[in-house]
């Protein structure tokens, strides 16, 4: 199986919502509830992809790379700036803010090829720094990111459709280059 990992482009938008969507099904369901993981939308996740792809000229920071099977895109990830104030000012500059490959390709080493660009990527534009946030119960993602050097330093709890959640925060002071 050859996969590639590239930079996402404008016309991905679409395929990119449906691996999210996916993949939050795959992953979350049991976590968070039905209604919402039943709820969400191809086209608010499309057109919301768009204008983060469509963004990247004015925000270098920002970046999204897709794993790319012979034109069927498997996982993507990507990153920017901080939005998390707290992280920012625990000194994580920037961000992962998504990373999720298709059940029937992970364990490929799609998931670490996604995360060594991103944090190349965020070096490369100055962030030496990152963090991002798990579910407490998303307990293989913690491993995964535990394997790749993240040191959890912060919780929150949130509340998705009256059911309440934990998150950690994950960081990295020096990224991978
Ligand atoms: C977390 C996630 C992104 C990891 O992606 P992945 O593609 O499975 O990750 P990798 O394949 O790189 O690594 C997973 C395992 O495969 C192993 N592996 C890596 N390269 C490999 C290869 N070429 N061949 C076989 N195994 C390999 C890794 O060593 C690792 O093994 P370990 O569990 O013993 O450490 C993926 O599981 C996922 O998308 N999960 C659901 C969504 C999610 O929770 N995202 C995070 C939201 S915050």
């Amino acid at each position: 199986m050859t996969i590639n990992i590239r930079p996402a482009k404008a016309e991905d938008a679409d395929a990119i919502a449906t691996v999210h969507i996916n993949s939050w099904r795959e992953t979350y369901r049991g976590l968070l509830p039905d209604e919402l993981l039943d709820g969400l939308r191809q086209d608010e996740r499309a057109e919301l992809w768009s204008k983060i792809i469509a963004a990247n000229g004015h925000y270098p920071t920002n970046a999204q790379f897709v794993a790319d099977s012979a034109g069927e895109i498997v996982g993507f990830g990507s990153c920017g700036l901080g939005r998390s104030k707290e992280c920012v000012a625990a000194g994580y500059k920037g961000e992962i803010s998504t990373l999720y490959v298709l059940k029937p390709f992970q364990n490929y080493g799609l998931g670490s090829a996604i995360f060594h660009r991103i944090a190349k990527h965020l070096v490369g534009t100055g962030v030496d720094a990152a963090s991002l946030w798990v579910l407490g119960t998303n307990i293989h993602a913690r491993k995964f990111y535990e394997r790749h050097g993240g040191v959890a330093f912060k919780e929150r709890t949130d509340n998705h459709r009256g059911c309440s959640t934990t998150e950690i925060a994950y960081g990295w002071s020096h990224l991978p280059k």
